[in-house]
């Protein structure tokens, strides 16, 4: 039996494209369930064109109904990994999947984390103050929002003539590069 794991995600997936992607021929670990929290968002039909089994969940149904834990166990999912998910991850869920949930931020963290560090934010924030590198933190999931335990990071170097625009695509680069492996190994290795 294959590990499953469910990518979450909020917009338009191009994270979850390339785990997709990694895991298509996978001898052990399979991309069963996309889930987003944003019922117009692309990545649902990202899921679509892969024929994967994709879900849209609004916030009752996340923090209150529970439903989607419910979908998790109906699809047996073992790892989840969330891809550009924008909402916090009730305590329940972290228990309930410890050390079997990570995610990536985009940027060195603990630096440029948080509530409402997000997507651009994060970028736009970088440039704003001159640094002259960013990156990105791949970490296991706990109940705030950033915090838990750092698994990898990977830097870029930052010109001073970076737009927010330049900065978003060298992260994104180095998402693409390291996300799916990293992913891999923890299944494999646990760590
Ligand atoms: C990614 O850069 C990811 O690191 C970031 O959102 C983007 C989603 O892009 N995640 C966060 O900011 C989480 N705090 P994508 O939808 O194209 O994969």
């Amino acid at each position: 039996m294959k590990t499953k794991i469910a990518i979450f995600a909020s917009g338009n997936g191009t994270n979850a494209e390339e785990i997709i992607m990694h895991f298509k021929n996978h001898k052990t670990i399979a991309v069963s369930l996309i889930l987003s929290n944003n019922s117009g968002a692309y990545v649902l039909k990202r899921a679509e064109n892969h024929k994967i089994p994709h879900f849209a969940f609004d916030r009752n149904m996340f923090y209150k109904e529970k439903i989607v834990d419910e979908v998790l166990k109906l699809n047996a999912i073992d790892f989840v990994v969330l891809a550009g998910f924008m909402w916090l991850i009730p305590e329940r869920f972290v228990k309930k999947f410890n050390k079997k949930m990570v995610n990536i931020h985009p940027a060195l963290l603990p630096k440029y984390g948080g509530k409402g560090m997000y997507g651009n934010f994060v970028h736009e924030a970088v440039v704003k103050n001159k640094e002259k590198e960013s990156g990105i933190t791949i970490h296991w999931v706990n109940e705030a929002y950033d915090e838990g335990n750092i698994i990898f990071q990977a830097t870029c170097k930052i010109e001073p003539s970076d737009t927010p625009e330049a900065v978003a695509n060298k992260v994104h680069k180095l998402e693409y590069e390291h996300y799916p492996k990293i992913i891999e190994q923890v299944i494999l290795h646990g760590r």
